[in-house]
């Protein structure tokens, strides 16, 4: 399974911020937007991965997650010469999928909730051809909009409806077979004048190909594309991780207990950030004694269930 995160576009919503900044570098209180989504590649299991960003950006990318060594994994670029749309990140990796499956993550996408790894994991392991995440919103018609029956079987698959058909909005998580590069190829923008991620999913959909599977209540779903939408995530993660005192998405401490990168790799990535409260925490799991009563109430840490449990 190959991963991309496309953090593409211009960010015109978030202007002035984002004048000459790409939004997806913008921080999420206390680590940039990007992390969020590489969290949850990596959180699935996902080790090759492309970021695909404008001409402009995609330096500084590479600049601050290199060749993704550092955190266990393999991080490809690529460029997004013009904004055409979501569908468009497919064909451009079309080399790096190759004959693979490939799971798709908008860079602005904040997924958050106990039991997200093992939905995802599960997701990946069960996936057939088309798998797309609803998530009930209040305000539908901002987002597509997936309606399934009582066996959660897709009915439809509408982007933006005026008169949605049901609540559940779909995500920007994607997970697709083989044939995702070829149905992308074919599709033709749409009246605001891009491809539609929504007419890919379509096309799975007429050939009986679509798969939802739906974040219940107690997930959070959050894109930060608006200034708006950008505090109300920053509030939220740092509400989150001051209450629980594990902090969410950080790449760091998901590649160590993934076993992907050293205690020491750890402590060094700590060490260079130890003045502020991101270091001190990587440098305190670094020194965390993993007692066997730690052990065995790991289930109280998912993502240590997770890797106990495998
Ligand atoms: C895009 C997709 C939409 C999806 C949303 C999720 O919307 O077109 O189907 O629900 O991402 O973030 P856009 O951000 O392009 O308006």
């Amino acid at each position: 399974m190959k991963g991309i995160i496309l953090a593409g576009g211009s960010g015109t919503r978030l202007y002035p911020s984002t004048n000459s900044v790409n939004k997806h570098l913008l921080a999420i209180y206390d680590k940039p937007m990007i992390y969020y989504p590489l969290s949850v590649l990596m959180l699935g299991g996902i080790r090759e991965i492309m970021i695909i960003s404008t001409p402009e950006d995609i330096g500084r990318f590479e600049e601050m997650l290199g060749d993704g060594s550092a955190f266990g994994i393999q991080i490809e670029y690529e460029v997004q010469r013009e904004p055409k749309g979501i569908p468009q990140a497919l064909t451009i990796a079309e080399e790096f999928i190759a004959d693979d499956k490939v799971t798709l993550i908008l860079a602005d996408n904040i997924f958050f909730g106990h039991g997200f790894t093992t939905l995802f994991r599960k997701a990946i392991k069960n996936h057939r051809h088309a798998t797309v995440f609803g998530y009930r919103v209040k305000d539908p018609e901002r987002f597509g909009v997936v309606d399934f029956d009582h066996h959660q079987k897709v009915i439809s698959i509408e982007e933006k409806p005026e008169h949605p058909k049901s609540d559940f909005a779909v995500t920007g998580l994607y997970i697709y077979d083989q044939q995702a590069v070829k149905l992308a190829k074919k599709l033709k923008p749409s009246k605001r004048g891009e491809l539609e991620i929504t007419d890919l999913n379509k096309q799975y959909l007429m050939r009986n190909q679509l798969d939802v599977e739906l974040l219940g209540r107690g997930f959070t779903w959050m894109d930060a594309g608006t200034h708006e939408s950008l505090f109300e995530a920053t509030e939220f993660i740092r509400i989150t991780q001051k209450r629980q005192g594990f902090k969410l998405a950080c790449i760091e401490e998901i590649a160590y207990y993934l076993g992907y990168i050293s205690k020491q790799a750890l402590y060094e990535k700590g060490k260079a950030m130890e003045k502020n409260d991101y270091g001190q925490y990587l440098l305190e799991i670094a020194d965390r004694k993993y007692t066997q009563q730690y052990w065995d109430s790991i289930e109280h840490h998912p993502m240590l269930g997770l890797v106990q449990n495998e």
